[in-house]
């Protein structure tokens, strides 16, 4: 797939912003299926998307990303494809926002990360948080998004929803370990 522009309105809704990046992160999955290629890109569509958005203007997005399950272990998270500064490399199963998502395989939408108890602060200006889980047909646990906002309440019903459709593109879009 070659790039293309993305759409950039910045008053969309989200709703609206969610439909115009489960359409592109389809585009650009066509025809390929390793996980890195894949994750990079969806790891750019969602920050720079995001960032795009008059709603988030003033709630900048300051990290938007992946945690896999590691192929070696799998209690473990390791650090994937981001857009961001960088982060911490490993989180076990049950520890901070992305351990809860990983245990639970439910949506975590943290409203304010110091409120939290195991929190994991890999960049102080973070204040809240949502990680989604993916998941295989099999019920393996495969990784995360997880994407951090410098604000309070950043996310809401509306990202847990378009976001876990693009979780359900990704997981069928690629071949895993
Ligand atoms: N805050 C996360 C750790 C990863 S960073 O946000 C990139 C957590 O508590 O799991």
């Amino acid at each position: 797939m070659h790039p293309t522009p993305s759409v950039t309105n910045p008053n969309r809704t989200k709703k609206e912003f969610y439909d115009d990046l489960l359409d592109e992160v389809k585009a650009f999955v066509d025809g390929q299926r390793f996980w890195v290629t894949n994750l990079a890109n969806v790891a750019a569509l969602i920050y720079h998307g995001l960032h795009s958005l008059e709603e988030h203007r003033n709630k900048p997005v300051n990290w938007a990303g992946f945690y896999v399950t590691d192929p070696t272990n799998d209690q473990k998270l390791i650090l994937g494809p981001f857009q961001g500064k960088v982060a911490c490399t490993e989180i076990l199963f049950g520890k901070g926002v992305c351990g809860a998502a990983a245990v639970s395989q439910e949506t975590q939408v943290v409203k304010n990360v110091h409120e939290f108890p195991s929190h994991i602060a890999c960049d102080s200006a973070s204040n809240s948080e949502i990680v989604v889980p993916l998941v295989l047909p099999s019920g393996k646990l495969i990784g995360v998004i997880d994407i951090d906002c410098e604000e309070l309440e950043g996310f809401n019903d509306d990202d847990k929803v378009g976001l876990e459709a693009v979780a359900k593109v990704i997981i069928d879009s690629c071949d895993w370990w």
